[in-house]
């Protein structure tokens, strides 16, 4: 009799129980080969949970599509808001983005640490579009905390990571509040205790004038008096902005037609699962949801480049990240103002 083979080739990576089926949670400590162990299951797309000083972060290898969206699909985020790409230090932001004066001037002061920067994204950053949502903008961030220091650097690639928590649940601070919401759906979390500061970083959008995106870790009188003027008030500042709501988001220039099952002739045919074998383009010929919203922004633009009247999409599951591919193609969908 043949042994059951585990269903992944390194012990490093998510695991199953043999008995259950269900997917492990590793725990491993902030030592240098917990680290190690962590940096290695980062490299191969798979998601950590690590500490940072303000909450746990869910991390996933921003430049990888798939990375990006087992991120989504852990959280079940019903949207693809953009997410925090986290780097070590300032060489590594300017890899990302784009800092001008003001910029350097701020992150010199509040860097390492819990203050989150949106700067223009450079155009050879070499990140996922899921992790921008899309956007022309990255939000950056320098955390302090030793072992996301450690993590990064050890990965050597910058790491996005929203908060590890179910999407509409509390922030965690602690690891044992991070494997209630995740556990068996990430492959690891790395163990560092409580969060010293409790609440996420301050999100400063510097795109343009200096807005106050989102309250957090780092008082905005503080940041006043850094910049040297009053900060406007971004609006929505605890609701993140979804995508659409941001006046900048890419939208296909073409018509785009949803949950269409036989396209009309002429028609620009973005297909979904195995009954879409004809279409230009398929978001997963297997049916699966995570291949397709790892491709949904790039087989958007490559569609919009291609046709020039309407896109035609498959019906899409409204399950797990069908939900927010779903409401990312209702955006696309909608009528546009002139
Ligand atoms: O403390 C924190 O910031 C934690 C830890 C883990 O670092 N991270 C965190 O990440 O809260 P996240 O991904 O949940 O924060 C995402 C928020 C979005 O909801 C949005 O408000 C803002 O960051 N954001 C990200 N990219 C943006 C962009 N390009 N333009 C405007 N806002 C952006
Ligand atoms: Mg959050």
């Amino acid at each position: 009799m043949i042994a059951a083979k585990s269903p992944c080739h390194n012990s490093n990576a998510a695991s199953q129980n043999a008995y259950t089926g269900e997917s492990l949670t590793q725990t491993l400590a902030s030592t240098s080969k917990g680290i190690a162990t962590a940096a290695s299951i980062l490299a191969k797309g798979e998601l950590v949970a690590f500490p940072t000083e303000t909450v746990y972060g869910l991390g996933g290898d921003a430049r990888s599509d798939i990375a990006v969206a087992r991120i989504f699909e852990a959280k079940a985020r019903p949207h693809f808001n953009p997410l925090i790409v986290h780097v070590p230090d300032l060489n590594a932001a300017h890899e990302i983005a784009v800092l001008d004066e003001v910029a350097e001037r701020v992150a010199s002061a509040f860097w390492p640490g819990p203050l989150t920067l949106v700067l223009p994204l450079r155009q050879d950053a070499g990140l996922s579009a899921l992790v921008t949502a899309d956007l022309p903008s990255v939000a950056i961030r320098i955390p302090e905390h030793p072992v996301a220091q450690a993590l990064l650097r050890a990965f050597g690639g910058p790491v996005a990571a929203p908060s590890a928590n179910p999407s509409g649940k509390v922030s965690p601070t602690r690891p044992e509040h991070v494997l209630a919401g995740l556990s068996g759906r990430i492959a690891a979390i790395v163990d560092g205790g409580p969060c010293a500061v409790g609440v996420e970083s301050t999100i400063l959008g510097l795109t343009g004038e200096p807005v106050l995106l989102r309250p957090g870790g780092i008082p905005a009188e503080a940041l006043e008096a850094c910049l040297g003027c009053v900060l406007g008030n971004g609006g929505n500042a605890q609701k993140p902005s979804a995508p659409g709501q941001l006046a900048s988001h890419y939208a296909p220039g073409a018509t785009v037609r949803l949950n269409v099952l036989v396209p009309e002739e002429g028609e620009f045919w973005l297909g979904f699962g195995p009954e879409a074998e004809a279409a230009d383009l398929n978001l997963s010929p297997a049916g699966d949801l995570v291949e397709a919203a790892a491709n949904l922004f790039h087989y958007l633009r490559r569609a919009d480049s291609r046709s020039g009247t309407t896109i035609a999409v498959s019906p899409i599951p409204e399950r797990g990240l069908g939900r927010a591919i779903n409401d990312r193609l209702r955006r696309a969908a909608a009528p546009r103002p002139e």
